[in-house]
This record gives C-alpha cells, structure tokens and sequence, in this order.
C-alpha cells in the first residue's frame, strides 16, 4: 500500500494542533483547554513554569504524547527565566516539578530527559535556549508524526475487516480518548479510523465514556464528530454485550506506558474491555508512539505507577446545563467516599498487537526489542 494521505485535525474545518508557539506572542505556548471541551473551545496561553505544571496537573491537556510535549515546551519556560549563578539549580528544580505532575505516562519524564540530556551540552544560556526550543519543537513534530505513521498501518487492518464484511461498515470500540486531543495530532487509536474514513472506508466507533472523567464521552466523542466519523457514545459496561453480539469488530485503544514485555497501562476499564475481547475472540490493538514503551519496566502491573486521583472526580459529574451553564453535581451520598484509580494495566497476554510508528509487532519482549530498540530515542 502507497502513502495514506489525510488531512491534519480540524475544528469548525479549520486545521489544529493541541500544542503551539503562538505566532504573535514571543515566548507563549498555546493549548487547548480539554477541560472545557465539548462545551468550550478555549486557548490557554502557557508562560511560566507554574502554567505548564498546572495545565498538566490539573488536566487543562492531558493524554500521553500531550503531556509529553507540554512538557517538554515547559522546560523552555524554565529556561527562559533561568538567570544567574542559580540557573541550572532552577532548571533542574524545574524538571523535577515537571515530572512528578502525573505518574502514569512515561511521555512526560521522557520529555523532561531528552531536555536534560540536550541541556548537557550546551554552553551559555543562548544555546540553552535555541537547544530547549529545537528539542521541544521536535518532541512535538515526532509526536505528530508518529501518529500519522501509526494510522497508515492501522489502515489495513481496518481495510482487511471490511473486505471480509463485503463493505458494511467496520465497528471499532474505543476507551478513553488516545485522539488527537491527547497527542499533538491525529491520535494513535484514532489514527487508523481517520485515515480509513479518508480512504472512504465505512467505519463505526463505539465510544466508552471513561468514567470518571469521560474523556471518551467529552474528547473522543466530540473529535470524532468534528472529521464526520460515525460514532455512537456507549456507558462504560456496554462494550461485553456489544462483543457477544457480533457488534464488535476490532478494539484498538491508546497507552500511557508499555513495559518491554508487552503490559499496557491505558484508562481505567481497559483491561476489562481486553478481557471481553479475547473472550469473544475479537482482536484488540493497542497503539503508542514509541516515546511510550518503557523498556525499564518488565512486569507492568507490579511495576507500573498507576495515578489515584481525588475522590470528587468520582463522587461528581460535570456537564452543561440546558441553558448553557457548565456545571457540576455530586451523584452519590453526601458521605460517600470513593476510590480513584486513574489506570489499569493489561497483560501482554490479551493484547493482539502494538501499533507503533515503526510497524505493528506482537506483545512480547523478543517482539518489541526487535521493533523498537536501537532505533531513536532507544
Ligand atoms: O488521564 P488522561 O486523560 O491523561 O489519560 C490518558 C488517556 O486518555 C488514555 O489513557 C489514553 O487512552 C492513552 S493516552 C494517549
């Protein structure tokens, strides 16, 4: 097969990206705030340390290669006001700020190394500078790329189904929302469902809302209705009973980190849904930019930090009002508490295949060590 071409990810038909240099603004990074999505599109503007450290930590962006990229921009911030003989004490301090936002993705200590280790062998603060901007500029564009990749190989697994299903449409569930919001463009999961619906190959996604938060019913839902996918939006504990019935044919979800043996870490309810899948004998795709694997890890429930947030996210839901006002209301007992792990961990053993861009290999560690290592970065 050629190369696929589409298009990058629109709003309103208007091409974005998630993460950029605000072309009026010297020295200001602009985001979307995932926050006020589907409701509000609104840009944030990032400047200090401290706004780069509150977008990630309080989830104004979010989602793996986001993080990552944002971070990455947030250590140019860092050094941008790093003066005088404490300059490499703040950059450092800076970094370590940076890291310990969220613990699950290793997109974003990734980022902050690769800044490091480029900052190492700079020589004056000029080149600290010019040598942060490149590294985080090119941290954003592999992202972008990578994506991209990931969905020109994800394309014919999806074309091999529809030949088989004479052309009716191809029913692909999702979890969580591993779209373009959480990357810097075009997804990983989402990838392949782009390039096929460019491709005129009927597609249909099954949505997970991804309680607690419902980037699926907030994110994905939305993306995929602004570049015209067929969607359908589905309760978290749908996807079982759509699978025994023959609606299901191919699950192809995101990760936040990948152990050299193959375990993913993704949105809590994966691993149910994975479950589901090898029961009913459905093939289920796990898709990362390699920035994802982390080959340090072996054993990814054991080892794998999984992020447990506040207890509201679960206790409330927030959402917009019908006459227009986003809200939040509480869903349980006033005194109910609640537990709130943000991930969970699927064993290699239930994964078909990761997709990543340098091709699609089986979950195993002589598998991923022959796709991924020694290429960049490894
Ligand atoms: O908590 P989030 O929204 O940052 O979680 C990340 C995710 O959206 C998912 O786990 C996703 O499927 C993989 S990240 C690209």
């Amino acid at each position: 097969m050629g190369i696929v071409h589409f298009y990058e990810m629109r709003i309103h038909g208007q091409s974005y990206r998630t993460i950029w240099e605000a072309p009026d603004k010297p020295g200001v990074v602009q985001v979307i705030h995932q926050g006020r999505l589907p409701h509000v599109l609104e840009i944030l503007d990032l400047i200090t340390v401290e706004d780069f450290r509150c977008a990630i930590a309080e989830m104004q962006i979010r989602g793996a290669g986001l993080i990552g990229a944002t971070a990455a921009y947030g250590m140019v911030a860092a050094v941008r006001r790093a003066t005088g003989q404490d300059a490499l004490a703040s950059i450092q301090q800076a970094a370590a700020t940076l890291i310990q936002t969220r613990p699950t993705a290793v997109n974003l200590a990734w980022a902050v190394q690769q800044q490091l280790k480029a900052l190492s062998a700079c020589t004056s603060h000029t080149d600290w500078l010019e040598t942060t901007l490149r590294v985080a500029r090119k941290i954003a564009d592999d992202d972008a790329n990578a994506c991209k990749r990931i969905g020109e190989l994800t394309l014919p697994l999806i074309q091999k189904i529809s030949a088989a299903k004479k052309g009716q449409p191809v029913n692909i569930l999702t979890h969580c929302n591993a779209g373009w919001l959480a990357f810097v463009d075009y997804g990983t999961a989402t990838a392949g469902l782009y390039a096929a619906h460019e491709a005129g190959i009927p597609v249909h996604v099954w949505v997970d809302e991804t309680r607690p938060r419902n980037q699926g019913a907030s994110l994905t839902a939305w993306e995929l209705s602004e570049q015209g996918v067929p969607h359908h939006l589905i309760a978290d504990n749908t996807g079982g009973h759509l699978m025994q019935h023959g609606m299901v044919d191919l699950v192809i979800v995101g990760a936040d980190r990948v152990t050299r043996r193959g375990d993913a870490a993704n949105k809590i309810g994966t691993y149910l849904k994975a479950l589901a899948a090898k029961d009913n004998n459905i093939p289920f795709y796990v898709a990362l930019p390699s920035s994802t694997f982390d080959i340090s890890m072996a054993d990814g429930v054991a080892e794998i930090p999984v992020e447990e947030r506040g207890s509201e996210e679960v206790r409330h839901m927030t959402g917009m009002t019908d006459d227009g006002k986003l809200t939040s209301v509480r869903i349980c007992p006033e005194n109910t508490p609640a537990c709130n792990y943000g991930f969970d961990v699927t064993p290699a053993r239930l994964i078909t295949g990761l997709i990543c861009e340098h091709g699609i290999c089986a979950a195993n560690e002589d598998s991923i060590t022959a796709l991924v290592c020694g290429k960049q970065g490894f």
